[in-house]
């Protein structure tokens, strides 16, 4: 992935971004997206496609509407993802989105993913859906205003958004016993910081990796009634964004490696998804 900043610099200084400068997206920028988007959907295995949509037409505001609870601020335009219900992959979806989240960061605009805080049935309304598609995240896109609005604050503090889950409780060493060791983790511990301080679903980070031999052995540890109302799969998502962070942090160290997905067992209630097979 082409980006102008280092993926390890564009990693830590993303964060959600909920009061906007309502000032219309450049041309330039709403080209350099839509060309990337392009690239992610020809990528993409599973039936997933994304799109930008906007309220605004040339910089000025049409009759679409395109409500957020009143959680954002200023915003007019959004990245939506497209995912067909039975064909589509939130493990995917999650990987190729959060590449979007990082291009945008690159070109310094600001986002944030919505999986919960966004009227579907409008952004539904305004988009060609075949059948069995809908629309499970979108995000805002624009450019970031100096100060937070309050609700933008109260959100924040009400997820502990500036928190992550300490290293030791993410990341084992052959089992989900035994933490894994900065020195252990070697070439890696880069790599799993930008795991670690990746963005999830009410900051809930569900990923566990566990190291063995050559292997990166990615869980899924679920919160148990999380997203149960919810048709699509939040924290599988979330193991996608952490696959991102894995995959890019390592190929811009030099890590070579590749993705498999072997017979494994859950550990205890963690859930195996996938490992990375260091070459
Ligand atoms: C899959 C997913 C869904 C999310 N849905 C929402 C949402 O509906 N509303 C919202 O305000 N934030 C949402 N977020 C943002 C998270 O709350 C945020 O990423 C987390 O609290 C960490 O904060 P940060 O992104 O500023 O680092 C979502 C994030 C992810 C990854």
């Amino acid at each position: 992935m082409n980006t102008n900043k280092k993926i390890l610099e564009l990693i830590p200084s993303r964060i959600s971004i909920r009061t906007y400068d309502p000032k219309p997206i450049s041309q330039i920028h709403l080209n350099q997206m839509t060309v990337f988007l392009d690239e992610l959907n020809k990528q993409a295995q599973s039936k997933i496609r994304f799109s930008i949509l906007s309220t605004q037409m040339d910089g000025k505001e049409t009759n679409i509407k395109l409500g957020s609870y009143g959680v954002l601020s200023g915003t007019h335009t959004y990245l939506v993802s497209v995912l067909h219900e039975k064909e589509g992959n939130a493990l995917e979806l999650g990987y190729l989105f959060e590449k979007a989240i990082l291009k945008a960061t690159d070109l310094g605009l600001g986002t944030c993913w919505l999986g919960g805080t966004f009227k579907r049935e409008d952004f539904e309304k305004n988009t060609q859906l075949n059948d069995h598609e809908y629309i499970p995240i979108v995000s805002s896109l624009g450019y970031i205003k100096d100060k937070r609005s309050l609700i933008e604050s109260a959100m924040r503090f009400g997820v502990g958004a500036n928190n992550r889950k300490a290293w030791d409780t993410l990341f084992f060493l052959n089992d989900d016993k035994h933490p894994l060791s900065k020195i252990d983790a070697g070439d890696y511990e880069k790599v799993l910081e930008m795991v670690r301080v990746g963005p999830s679903a009410s900051n809930k980070q569900p990923w566990r990796i566990v190291k063995q031999d050559k292997f990166f052995h990615f869980y899924c540890a679920r919160n148990p009634g999380y997203g149960d109302m919810m048709k699509y799969d939040l924290q599988m998502n979330d193991i996608g964004i952490a696959k991102c962070h894995f995959e890019l942090s390592a190929t811009e160290l030099g890590l070579n490696g590749s993705w498999i997905i072997t017979d494994h067992p859950s550990l205890g209630v963690w859930e195996y998804v996938l490992s990375w097979e260091i070459i």
